[in-house]
């Protein structure tokens, strides 16, 4: 059985504010107050594992050993078939210091031209993991299949959402209503996931 989570305080170990807003309204309805590791002072660590997983882990396990409290980290990017998975754990660092993600989309758009593929699929993926304080993690995954776009389309979302379209719609996330796209996300299913496992209160 995963380990339960039976503080009152967690620390999000990040330091993207649009990130920490989503992962503290899930938790607030749980009674779980949330400290964002920016806020709290802790450095970022290098995000140098070779998997979602490994980056997840070492960034929930080096604030939960730095706070002292249990952390919550996610890692996530876009993994394209024909790319042999690429950009994955580089997707932020695709988009460059300046997070320019119309250059990122391109650069997608432009390996897949130069890879002679027709085969347009991709998925979203997003490990999730609450490390505490002695080192005992529990991490989860979400999964999302679609096939890319180009040109891109819309201007809601971020990151690489123009281009994707999840299986079974025609819309890609950079059109579709946020809640529609949050509902069936990489990260909420990650996210069902933790909850059913180390929040049954
Ligand atoms: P992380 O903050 O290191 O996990 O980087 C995740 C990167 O993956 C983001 O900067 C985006 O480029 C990409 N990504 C992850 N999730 C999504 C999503 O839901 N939509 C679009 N891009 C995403």
């Amino acid at each position: 059985m995963a380990r339960q989570f039976t503080d009152s305080k967690i620390v999000i170990a990040s330091h993207n504010s649009g990130k920490v807003t989503e992962i503290a309204e899930l938790l607030e309805p749980l009674g779980v107050s949330v400290i964002s590791a920016g806020d709290a002072g802790l450095p970022e660590p290098e995000e140098t594992g070779k998997s979602f997983i490994e980056n997840a882990e070492l960034k929930a396990k080096a604030a939960a050993l730095s706070s002292g409290l249990p952390a919550l980290a996610d890692d996530s990017g876009l993994s394209v078939s024909a790319l042999g998975g690429a950009p994955g754990i580089y997707s932020a660092r695709w988009a460059g210091e300046e997070k320019d993600f119309e250059r990122a989309m391109k650069r997608v758009a432009d390996a897949l031209l130069m890879s002679g593929q027709y085969d347009k699929t991709a998925h979203f993926h997003c490990a999730l993991s609450l490390c505490w304080p002695d080192g005992v993690c529990e991490t989860f995954e979400g999964v999302l299949a679609g096939n890319l776009i180009w040109p891109a389309r819309g201007d809601k979302g971020f990151g690489y959402d123009p281009m994707f379209v999840p299986n079974g719609y025609t819309q890609s996330f950079g059109e579709m209503d946020p809640v529609e796209k949050h509902a069936m996300s990489h990260r909420s299913l990650a996210f069902e996931k933790l909850l059913n496992k180390c929040f049954q209160r």
